[in-house]
């Protein structure tokens, strides 16, 4: 059993930023991961030719600015290489093997006790804190829709974590479900590998362009959203026309509105579209049936596929460890309280990286986690 001020759960860049703005306050603090290495979410669950999405000023952990050559986009290896300077730097020491299977507060010594399974000895083991920060992910776990007949298909399935990149599937036939960013990406990465490719997309999307984006993100610190959005829209329209005929449909309230709102982030080109558009990427609607490797779609459509990845999305998993008697988390493992009043619960609790904000919420997440941490560890010395 192990005592101390400040346990973490999770050692992704949440986890790390925490720590390490902690560490800076000289707040003692464990870190708990249950991989073998930190930001496993990017090092093992990530395909290869991820970059950052959003320009690199908008990636910063605390008080770390990317290295002067760094790309503005910022690709997958670099940003790995980044986080493990981040690591040796503010002298973060995660404890790795270490599966957190529940956290409580016990009200007796109003101290919150974590119990861990340490995979590589199989023991268990205990920890006591008096606070506890919650840092293990929006993307916990990959998340596949129910799919009639799934079960019956003969090819492969596979979740867009565990695509590493297209080079098995050139000549194959492959479906990819979902058009948020990993499935565009994908998608088009699978194309470039010569895999014949399709795409479902069922919801409607908003498509840009990094340099969209970046003009809306630099515009948004000083015009409101709606006026970012009419900009945006306008500058989209002018860059692809209307892509409702190739079966992407926008949403009816614009881009930043639904960030802002819903916490959806807009599609950003990596050139998926003309792909679409040349006809080299089929877009189809849902799926209705899966009979074997023959998957039937909506539209009436019947085609026979070697593999399905499905882009589908995540789930949080906090709501498996975590004993949330006051309901910081609702039902899907997500902060109930929006933007900026997320991050603190009572009894010493607080999460990061849950804002549905990706790094940048991270940092925000992390800064005031300690800053507050560190005020209550002020006022109980006083108190003494
Ligand atoms: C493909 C992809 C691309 C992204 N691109 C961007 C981008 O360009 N810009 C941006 O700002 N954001 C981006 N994001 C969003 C976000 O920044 C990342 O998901 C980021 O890694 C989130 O960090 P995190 O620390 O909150 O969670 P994670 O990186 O998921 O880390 C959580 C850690 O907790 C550990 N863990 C989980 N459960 C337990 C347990 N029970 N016990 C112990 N440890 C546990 C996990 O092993 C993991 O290491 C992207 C996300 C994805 C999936
Ligand atoms: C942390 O400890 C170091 C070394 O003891 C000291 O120099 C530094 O001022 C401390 N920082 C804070 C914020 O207390
Ligand atoms: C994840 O990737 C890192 C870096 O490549 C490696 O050190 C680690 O062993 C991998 N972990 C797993 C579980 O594959
Ligand atoms: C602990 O983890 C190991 C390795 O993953 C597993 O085999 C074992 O069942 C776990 N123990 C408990 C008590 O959950
Ligand atoms: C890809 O699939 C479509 C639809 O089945 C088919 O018409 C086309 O010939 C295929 N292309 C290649 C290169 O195999
Ligand atoms: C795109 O075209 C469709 C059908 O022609 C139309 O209904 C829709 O309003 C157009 N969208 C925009 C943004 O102009």
């Amino acid at each position: 059993m192990e005592e101390v001020d400040v346990v973490i759960i999770g050692a992704g860049p949440a986890g790390l930023a925490t720590s390490a703005c902690l560490n800076r306050l000289n707040i003692s603090n464990v870190m708990l991961e249950r991989e073998d290495c930190c930001a496993s979410l990017w090092k093992n669950r990530s395909y290869d030719r991820l970059k950052l999405h959003l320009a690199k000023q908008f990636c910063e952990l605390p008080y770390m600015p990317f290295p002067e050559n760094t790309p503005t986009y910022v690709p997958r290896k670099e940003f790995i290489q980044y986080l493990d300077t981040y690591v040796s730097t503010f002298k973060i020491n995660p404890l790795y093997h270490r599966s957190v299977e529940t956290a409580s507060f016990d009200e007796d010594v109003g101290k919150w006790c974590v119990l861990v399974n340490n995979t590589e000895l199989g023991v268990q083991e205990s920890y006591y804190a008096k606070f506890l920060v919650a840092a293990t992910g929006e993307n916990g776990e990959g998340y596949l829709p129910e799919t009639n007949g799934l079960g019956s298909f003969k090819g492969e399935i596979i979740h867009s974590s565990e695509y590493g990149n297209g080079n098995k599937y050139r000549g194959k036939n492959v479906l990819v479900v979902g058009s948020g960013n990993s499935g565009m990406e994908i998608a088009y990465d699978l194309s470039n590998s010569g895999a014949n490719t399709s795409i479902v997309i069922r919801s409607s999307v908003h498509v840009l362009t990094k340099e969209i984006v970046f003009i809306g993100m630099v515009l948004s610190k000083y015009v409101p959203i709606m006026v970012v959005d009419g900009i945006v829209m306008f500058l989209t329209k002018l860059k692809f026309g209307n892509l409702s005929k190739y079966g992407i449909q926008n949403p009816k309230m614009g881009p930043f509105h639904i960030k802002q709102n819903e916490g959806h982030s807009p599609i950003i080109d990596v050139g998926t579209i003309k792909k679409i558009k040349s006809g080299d990427i089929q877009v189809l609607p849902s799926i209705t049936n899966i009979e074997g490797n023959e998957i039937r779609f909506e539209n009436g459509y019947l085609k026979w596929y070697d593999a399905i990845v499905f882009a589908t999305g995540y789930k949080s998993t906090v709501l498996k460890w975590l004993k949330d008697e006051n309901n910081l988390f609702g039902d899907n493992g997500m902060p109930k309280k929006s933007f900026p009043n997320h991050w603190k619960s009572q009894n010493g609790l607080y999460c990061a990286g849950f804002s549905k904000r990706g790094l940048f919420g991270i940092s925000y997440d992390a800064q005031h986690i300690s800053n507050d941490i560190s005020f209550s560890l002020n006022q109980s010395d006083r108190n003494i």
